[in-house]
Parts: structure tokens; C-alpha cells; sequence
């Protein structure tokens, strides 16, 4: 509720310093601040046809890109469970069997949600696919990434606390003209906990078909943030991530994880480990336990970029979540600059009895990039530490996203987009240079830029 005053009484200043500039209209936005688009939009829209498909999205299936698991929903009965794919369109050569479950959450009864593990895929390649029947029946493609190798180049987007807003569609708008090929999502998707009672499972739906457009067509890395939790007792829901768990699958299994909350996958040249800020991580605990193991297994020979995604930031300089990272740093930071996770900061050496309090520059630790600005409907989160930190690069309450361009294995290039008023903004970037490869060369030159946004986090 702060936040959305704050929100407003941003509009109106922005409207006094420009207004009398000369542009009026085209600096305020008709739904401003962030309004959820109404639930009737044609953003949301159905598709046509008896039982047709909808809310599809596909993530990757295997530890390293040669399946996938495709998700659907079919809103009226079970339907059928079947994908049909190949490597020709409109001429499905092949057909793989998925599962369908169902689930309430208070009185709302979900459709039939229908998860299909696809794999003997080659790499590199376009695959076309259908699902449902008849007139109902809708037809997708994606593409599969190269194989693993260290200097296989790939492109990923980063975006984090999305929702379903005006500002929302905004950023996936310019996402998918970035050419971005794989989407991490550093959690919270829909942001229906916003709701109450019936509304909460609606808005999972309605989040799941505008993200459609781009979740259909290319792989989308789940991480849980806090809106994913959905804990509400007084409806009587008490099981932490059901909608999500119910929706999103991921493939926890292929990497020896017990629970799909954390994960880890290889593509192209990325080594990516997915860990949930709201599950037990503290010593012992599986989460801690799986880490260790996953973390012996980076070969950064063949997979030189090694990337952690978090929803909670473990460096902060913005009001939102600060210090919640704080537990996970004290319990995972020396792993990660133990393993290079890819000017560097780190606070390793402070103890309880020490009182080396301060971050330090640390030629070993991981560049911290948080981005939280997807546009969802808490708003701008501007409420940033004053003064700016040394361990903040560079910080924006904005919204929009990023791109993370992976070129060989010693270079990567890193971009930061905000929607300005519709139009896509290039804002922030960086090059960085591989930890493990590089080491023996000539140290990277930081730009002096990197983004400190808010909300979710994404450490490489
Ligand atoms: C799943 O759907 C079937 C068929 O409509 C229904 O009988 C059953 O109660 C549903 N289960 C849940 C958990 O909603
Ligand atoms: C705590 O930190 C200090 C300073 O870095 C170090 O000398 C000491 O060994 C640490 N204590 C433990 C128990 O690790
Ligand atoms: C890696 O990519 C960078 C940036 O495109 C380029 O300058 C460099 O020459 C490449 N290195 C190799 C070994 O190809």
C-alpha cells in the first residue's frame, strides 16, 4: 500500500517537471500506475474452439537441451493428453504422452493441466508441434539450443516479477523483439495472490494465457519468488506453492533434486542452477545438501558461464526485500566465490565474533544483477538506500528487461531495457568476462554500470 503511494505521487511530479515542457499525453499513461489489465481484455483472450488449449508454455526437460516438458491447459474436460511434433511443419512425425491432473484452490476448480515430457530431440534444430484436435487443435514450434560446448553462443532474457499489467505487457512486448532465446525468470509470475478467494486461481489462468505469446514458442526457466507462496489460511489454503507447483514444472528430477523448487540445467555454454529463496537452504537441509553435490559437477571447460538464480537479492540497495538475502549469503556465499559463480564483491569474511562487517572487492566473487521490473501491480519499488553503497553499480526503479548475450566462452554482453512509455529504452550494459577463462588473462574492465534494480535477483 506504501508503495502505490509512492507510485503516485511519482506520476505527479514527473506530470509537473514535463508538463510544462511541451509533452503532455504521450508522458502519462493511460493506466498508470500499475493497474491489472482487466480480466475480459483480448490480452487474456480464449482460445477459440471446444476444449482448446490454452495457457501453453514449455520449459527445458533434460540436464542438457534435448527434451522438453510441454504444458497446457484444457479448460471444459480431460481432452487429450497427446503432442504431436516433428521437424517439418504441419507434418508430426512423432507423438509423446503427457499426464493431466486437476486441482481446487478454496472453490475454484482448475482446468485440466497437462504436462508432456518430450525428449530425443537434436539439438539445434526447429521443431513444430500441435496439440488438441479437430477445430480445437493448436500448433506452436520452438527451437532447440546447441549442444554444450564452451563457446556455443546463446542469448537468454532475464525477467523478474512480471504480473499482468499495462507495464507487464510492455516488457514481454519488448522482450520477444530482442531475440532472446531462452527467458530466466528470476519468480514471481502472475501475481494473483493479489486476489482473494475464487479470483486467485483466475488470475493464474489469465496469467497464463497472456504469457502464452512467448512461453509457447521458447523455453521459460521457472524460479519461485514470494508471490508464488500463495499461504492463506483464512480460505483454508495452507500448502505453500500449489498453484505454481500444480502449473510450472521443471526438471528437478534429471538433476538428482528432491523438490522442482531448485534445479539445475546445462544449455549451450550456461551451467544454470535454480534455488528457491522460501525453502529450507540452512545446513543439512536438502536444498543445502543438493547444492553441494550440483556445484561438483560445473565443468567449466565445457560450460564456462555459471549463473544462480534467487528471487531474493543476497546484495541490495532498494527498500524491497532488503536484507531478506542476508540467511542465503551467510549460508551459500563462500560456495560461490569457491566456484567462481561468474569486480566482484564479496562478504566471506565476516563472522558473528569478527566484525568484518563491510563487502569487499573480491577478484573471485560473482557480479550480483538484480532485476525485479517485469511491471507488475505493486508498482515502481523506489525506495532506494541513501546513500548508494559501493557494492551498487548502477540502480533504476523502472520497469523492463534484460538480455544476457553469451558470445564464446571468455565474453558475454549484458543489457538492461526499460519501456519508456511504450518505446523500448537500451539503458544500462556491461561486458563481462568469463571468471574461469579470464582468470589468467588481463582482468575484466567493469564498466562502472551494472544494474541494481529491485526485487528479483540473478547472480552470475
Ligand atoms: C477433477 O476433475 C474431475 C472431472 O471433472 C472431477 O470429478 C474432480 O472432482 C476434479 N478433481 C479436483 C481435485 O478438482
Ligand atoms: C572469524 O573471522 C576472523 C577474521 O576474518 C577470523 O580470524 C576467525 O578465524 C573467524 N572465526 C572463525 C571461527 O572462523
Ligand atoms: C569472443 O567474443 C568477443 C566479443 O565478441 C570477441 O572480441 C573475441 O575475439 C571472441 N574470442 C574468441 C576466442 O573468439
Amino acid at each position: 500500500m506504501l508503495l502505490r503511494v509512492i507510485v503516485v505521487s511519482f506520476v505527479f511530479l514527473s506530470f509537473l517537471n514535463y508538463g510544462n515542457a511541451g509533452i503532455t499525453s504521450t508522458f502519462i499513461r493511460s493506466e498508470w500506475p500499475s493497474n491489472d489489465i482487466p480480466i475480459d481484455n483480448k490480452e487474456f483472450s480464449i482460445p477459440k474452439g471446444h476444449n482448446a488449449p490454452q495457457q501453453v508454455h514449455i520449459t527445458q526437460g533434460d540436464y542438457d537441451g534435448r527434451a522438453v516438458i510441454i504444458s497446457w491447459v484444457t479448460p471444459d474436460e480431460p481432452g487429450s493428453n497427446e503432442v504431436k511434433y516433428g521437424t517439418a511443419e504441419k507434418r508430426y512425425e512423432f507423438t509423446a504422452e503427457g499426464t493431466v491432473s486437476n486441482y481446487t484452490f478454496y472453490q475454484y476448480k482448475s482446468g485440466f493441466i497437462h504436462h508432456c515430457f518430450v525428449d530425443g530431440l537434436e539439438h539445434d534444430t526447429k521443431y513444430y508441434y500441435k496439440l488438441g484436435s479437430g477445430d480445437s487443435a493448436r500448433e506452436f514450434w520452438f527451437k532447440t539450443p546447441p549442444q554444450i560446448g564452451p563457446d556455443a553462443p546463446y542469448k537468454f532474457g532475464i525477467i523478474g516479477d512480471l504480473g499482468q499489467t499495462y507495464n507487464s505487457l510492455s516488457t514481454l512486448k519488448h522482450y520477444m523483439q530482442s531475440g532472446g532465446q531462452t527467458v530466466l525468470f528470476v519468480g514471481d509470475l502472475s501475481y494473483a495472490d493479489r486476489y482473494q478467494y475464487n479470483d486467485v486461481g483466475l488470475r493464474w489462468d489469465s496469467w497464463g494465457r497472456f504469457v502464452e505469446r512467448s512461453t509457447a514458442y521458447q523455453p521459460w526457466i521457472w524460479s519461485a519468488g514470494n508471490h508464488e507462496i500463495d499461504y492463506m489460511p483464512y480460505m483454508g489454503e495452507v500448502t505453500p506453492f500449489k498453484n505454481f507447483l500444480q502449473r510450472y514444472a521443471t526438471p528437478h528430477l534429471v538433476c538428482k533434486s528432491s523438490n522442482p523448487l531448485w534445479y539445475a540445467i546445462r544449455r549451450a555454454s550456461a551451467h544454470i542452477i535454480v534455488l528457491s529463496s522460501y525453502s529450507p537452504f540452512v545446513k543439512y537441509t536438502p536444498q543445502w545438501e543438493w547444492l553441494r553435490e550440483e556445484l561438483k559437477k560445473v565443468n567449466r571447460e565445457k560450460t564456462p558461464w555459471l549463473i544462480v538464480l534467487m528471487h531474493v537479492p543476497i546484495y541490495n540497495s532498494n527498500g524491497a526485500h532488503y536484507m531478506e538475502g542476508e540467511s542465503m549469503r551467510a549460508v551459500f556465499e563462500s560456495w560461490f566465490v569457491e566456484y567462481k559463480v561468474d569486480y566482484r564483491i564479496s562478504n566471506t569474511r565476516y563472522n558473528i565474533t569478527s566484525g568484518d562487517r563491510y563487502p569487499v572487492p573480491d577478484k573471485s566473487a560473482p557480479v550480483y544483477i538484480t532485476v525485479g521490473d517485469g511491471g507488475n501491480q505493486e508498482g515502481l519499488a523506489d525506495r532506494f538506500l541513501d546513500p548508494q553503497p559501493d557494492y551498487s553499480a548502477f540502480r533504476e526503479a523502472s520497469y523492463g528487461h534484460s538480455t544476457l548475450e553469451i558470445k564464446n566462452r571468455t565474453h558475454a554482453f549484458y543489457h538492461w531495457n526499460r519501456n519508456d512509455d511504450g518505446k523500448k529504452q537500451a539503458t544500462d550494459a556491461f561486458v563481462l568476462r568469463n571468471q574461469y577463462w579470464a582468470s589468467n588473462h588481463r582482468r575484466r574492465k567493469l564498466k562502472k554500470h551494472y544494474l541494481k534494480s529491485v526485487g528479483g535477483g540473478a547472480a552470475i
